[in-house]
């Protein structure tokens, strides 16, 4: 065992499949720029104060925080998701709203590592502040619908949800507490501590024992004001109008608590419970106004790459792009010429690889094989002479293998342009 090794929950991405992740990105960021939204990137780094925000009774806030106090004595954080970031950065520099903006990257939650969880994960999301309108609600959860139809998912189930506005919740907070209060003899020790910090919560609880009680508890719908209920109504009407399944879920809380009104999940089919929730999101109007903005509404997604990367081997959709390179050169004149050669064809946006420590003809050929180039280019001492290339195809499929041919160095760019 070597003497380093990751850390518990980090991992390190090495080609190919670092090839999948960029291209996630790519694929996520032509949807997100087709519909007006820029790409922000905030620093890895805040003050520890601007996630707090996002509510102390999550354990993203109480206990996953990778927190410390800096050289300058500032109490700063890992960033743990980015909605509260986009909101510091939306305050801090006014931009002209809708601010539309998406964003990919790393988040850090010390969390109980296990598949599709992870302490370093990657996200990609949208935020739009500024804006309140049910039908941009519906543009938001349409582009991540979108974006998993982009990947060729096919098994993606969409849950939405409204909490109803603050003073709806307040109620219905009341009335759940109640509910369970009443009964909680039968509540699970684990959801008792839950239900002191926060009652919704309870809602999400997994475990058997609460399931009855949970079941039987009140639902949000019925204390909606007239306006979250229009807001909701909106909603609806809209993923409808775009055709865009859904199944309302009154259960749905999310983890987080600054959601107001939507909140919705898109889950994978062919997951586990435990790590299905490919993505998700919701309005968080109260955010902008937390972090010492005026009154602003808001609404996102964020998506998680690993998860999403697990439905997709699921579903055997959206593989490492190939990154073969076109050709290969085989020096066997010590090398400098391999050089030469590499630097004119990658100038010429051939993809070239090469052979290194002027190893034999039978060795460079074997390099050449397992790097899945179409083509090898062999430069010998009559080749270097004579002004010409070898050109061999390598695979079978292309040309028929071994069916060589010298071509002049001059002619050489454009035989192989022909060829490949
Ligand atoms: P979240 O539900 O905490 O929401 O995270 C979104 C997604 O990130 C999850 O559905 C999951 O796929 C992925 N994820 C979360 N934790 C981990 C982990 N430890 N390892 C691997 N993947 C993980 C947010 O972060 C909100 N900021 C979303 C949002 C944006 N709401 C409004 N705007």
């Amino acid at each position: 065992m070597p003497e380093f090794q990751t850390s518990p929950g980090m991992r390190d991405i090495l080609p190919p499949e670092s090839a999948r992740w960029r291209r996630f990105v790519e694929v996520f960021a032509q949807v997100c720029e087709s519909a007006g939204y820029g790409q922000v990137i905030p620093p890895l780094l805040e003050d520890l104060g601007v996630f707090q925000r996002i509510g102390d009774a999550t354990d993203v806030v109480s206990k996953e925080m990778y927190d410390f106090e800096d050289k300058g004595g500032r109490h700063v954080a890992l960033r743990p998701e980015l909605t509260a970031s986009v909101c510091r950065a939306f305050v801090q520099h006014k931009p002209v709203v809708p601010w539309k903006v998406w964003y990919a990257g790393s988040m850090f939650r010390y969390e109980k590592p296990q598949r599709g969880r992870y302490r370093q994960f990657d996200q990609v999301g949208i935020e739009v502040l500024g804006a309140d309108d049910p039908y941009l609600d519906v543009e938001v959860i349409a582009l991540g619908w979108e974006f998993y139809k982009a990947l060729g998912l096919q098994q993606v189930n969409l849950l939405v949800n409204s909490l109803g506005e603050p003073d709806d919740r307040a109620r219905y907070v009341a009335a759940l507490t109640a509910h369970f209060e009443a009964h909680l003899d039968a509540l699970s020790p684990e959801s008792r501590v839950t239900l002191q910090k926060n009652p919704l919560r309870v809602l999400d609880s997994k475990r058997e024992q609460d399931a009855p009680l949970v079941a039987a508890a009140p639902h949000i719908a019925d204390f909606y004001s007239p306006e979250s209920a229009a807001h909701f109504d909106g909603v609806q009407a809209g993923l409808r109008a775009l055709g865009i399944s859904f199944t309302i879920d009154a259960k749905l809380v999310r983890g987080l608590d600054y959601y107001r009104r939507t909140t919705f999940e898109y889950q994978g089919g062919t997951l586990d419970s435990a790590q299905n929730a490919l993505g998700g999101g919701g309005r968080y109007d109260g955010l902008v106004e937390s972090l010492g903005g005026q009154p602003t509404p808001g609404v996102g997604f964020a998506l998680g790459l690993d998860r999403t990367l697990l439905a997709c081997e699921d579903e055997g959709v959206f593989g490492a792009p190939p990154q073969a390179v076109d050709v290969f050169v085989v020096d066997t004149t010590g090398g400098l010429e391999a050089l030469r050669l590499t630097a004119e064809l990658r100038a010429a946006g051939i993809r070239a690889d090469r052979a290194y420590e002027n190893r034999s003809m039978k060795s460079q050929m074997k390099v050449a094989d397992r790097s899945g180039a179409a083509v090898a280019l062999i430069v010998g001492t009559n080749e270097l002479e004579e002004g010409t290339v070898v050109v061999r195809p390598l695979r079978q499929h292309d040309t028929d293998r071994g069916a060589q041919t010298a071509v002049a160095r001059t002619d050489l760019i454009p035989h192989l342009r022909n060829l490949l």
